[in-house]
């Protein structure tokens, strides 16, 4: 058979591994495809630097339209990011009748409704499992491995740069700023690290976890999304102490009056799996009814991994290419006629415990008082610890809560802080037991 021709939309760190990984294993791949899988054109910026790492055997441009539009190409492949001019690529393969793969995030979390319904109208695929979580196979594993299952949530450090952040400040007790610059010399933060620090790319990838989970529309503008920017030295020593490591998690979660959709740095018992998950490493862990707790672990990023994802679509897209539309797998796991509008709940209405630490004035009644106050939200105190503070005659205290609801929790702390005893605004996290 002839092989399937495949458009290369960016060189970069993802176009390059997808070349080099294509090309080292083409045998072995061709022997899973059921055909030979040529890349026969790539589109990059720069023509020169692209000429000298992939030779003379493949037509090179700096058009990415001239790829898109080509009759002969029947997969194009996304690797140039950002949300603009991909979009524009993307809808226009698509238009073309031709296959999607893409790794980028970004894209379908803001346009994934729009550029699914037009692919299902032409009867052309999307692949994205390089999108979330890099080479782990999850969106595999959750779109046909639990496919038999209600899935009950979806919990995943699914940023690496800034699990990297945690685990070296936690371990090596190293200052935000330093650890940032090494994650970027070694190419696991997004072009914008911002995007990677402030929670947005892990809300991009949640964003796809949750519609493939519980079959609802892509709605990153409902998103909860806090980072780790501000993320005190001092809360991850404490955490620690107290038997909790900080991770950045995304927590997707299905409750009877809607789905929580929510990325924050959250304290998890240090015993559990994903509490373990160090350096530059990604973890999701899934529950359904049937199966219970599923855990996928890998690398979320880098070349050859992200690769190993975008191959694994060219496959799949190469083996249901002549497949009736109807009997592919849908984008996002449900069929698109079958998608429910179960609503996003704001983050006011999550269920979680919480660390809470204050510094106030270490004098008799105030305990008392603070105790009242979380005593009428309808907040239950779980453990407290008090220890003197750094100024004269005051006290640093950390409580942990059972659960309770945010909202009763952001309104108690605005009563703490207005007392005339308090020294400090109250710093806020969520605790997950992840059962
Ligand atoms: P890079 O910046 O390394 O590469 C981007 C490539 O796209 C470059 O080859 C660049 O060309 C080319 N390019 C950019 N704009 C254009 C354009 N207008 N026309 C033609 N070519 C263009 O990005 P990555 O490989 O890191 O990321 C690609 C995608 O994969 C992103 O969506 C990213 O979020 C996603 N991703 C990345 C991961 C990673 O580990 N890096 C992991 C998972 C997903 P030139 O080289 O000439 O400048
Ligand atoms: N910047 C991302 C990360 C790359 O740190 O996980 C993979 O999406």
């Amino acid at each position: 058979m002839n092989p399937i021709k495949v458009g290369l939309l960016g060189l970069g760190v993802v176009g390059g591994g997808t070349w080099k990984v294509l090309a080292r294993n083409a045998e072995e791949i061709a022997r899973r495809a059921g055909r030979r899988i040529e890349v026969s054109r790539i589109a990059v910026r720069d023509v020169a630097k692209a000429r000298l790492r992939v030779g003379n055997d493949v037509a090179l441009s700096n058009d990415p339209y001239e790829v898109v539009r080509d009759p002969a190409i029947d997969i194009v492949v996304e690797l140039i990011g950002g949300t603009d001019t991909a979009r524009e690529l993307v809808l226009e393969a698509i238009a073309q009748g031709k296959h999607v793969v893409t790794a980028n995030k970004a894209l379908l979390a803001k346009h994934g409704n729009e550029i699914f319904a037009a692919a299902s109208a032409r009867g052309v695929m999307v692949a994205f499992e390089a999108a979330v979580a890099g080479g782990v196979p999850i969106i595999k594993a959750i779109r046909e491995g639990l496919t038999a299952n209600r899935i009950e949530w979806v919990a995943g450090i699914i940023n690496g740069t800034t699990n990297f952040i945690l685990s070296e400040m936690r371990s090596r007790g190293l200052p935000f700023d330093q650890v940032l610059a090494e994650a970027q010399r070694l190419g696991y933060a997004e072009a914008d690290p911002t995007f990677d620090i402030e929670g947005v790319d892990a809300a991009h990838k949640l964003t796809l976890l949750a519609s493939l989970a519980f079959g609802v529309p892509v709605q990153f503008d409902k998103a909860h999304i806090e980072g780790i920017s501000t993320l005190a030295q001092e809360d991850i020593a404490h955490a620690e102490r107290l038997g909790y490591r900080i991770k950045l998690l995304g927590i997707t979660r299905r409750r009877s009056d809607g789905i929580e959709l929510r990325v924050h740095p959250a304290l998890v018992p240090a015993q559990v799996l994903l509490a373990n998950v160090e350096g530059a490493m990604n973890a999701v862990l899934v529950r359904g009814d049937a199966v219970g707790p599923t855990l996928y672990y890998g690398q979320g990023a880098g070349e050859e991994p992200t690769a190993s994802a975008v191959v694994a679509d060219l496959v799949d897209v190469t083996r249901l290419h002549t497949a009736d539309p109807g009997h592919r797998v849908p984008h996002l796991a449900f069929q698109p006629d079958a998608m429910s509008d179960t609503p996003i709940l704001p983050i006011e209405d999550t269920h979680t415990s919480f660390y809470l630490r204050l510094r106030v004035e270490d004098r008799p009644g105030v305990l008392a008082d603070i105790a009242r106050i979380l005593a009428d939200a309808g907040i239950s105190i779980g453990s407290m610890i008090q220890q003197p503070s750094a100024d004269e005659d005051g006290a640093d205290i950390i409580f942990l809560t059972h659960l309770a609801i945010e909202r009763n929790v952001a309104r108690a702390i605005a009563s703490i802080e207005a007392l005339p005893f308090v020294r400090s605004s109250v710093t806020r996290l969520r605790m997950e037991t992840l059962v």
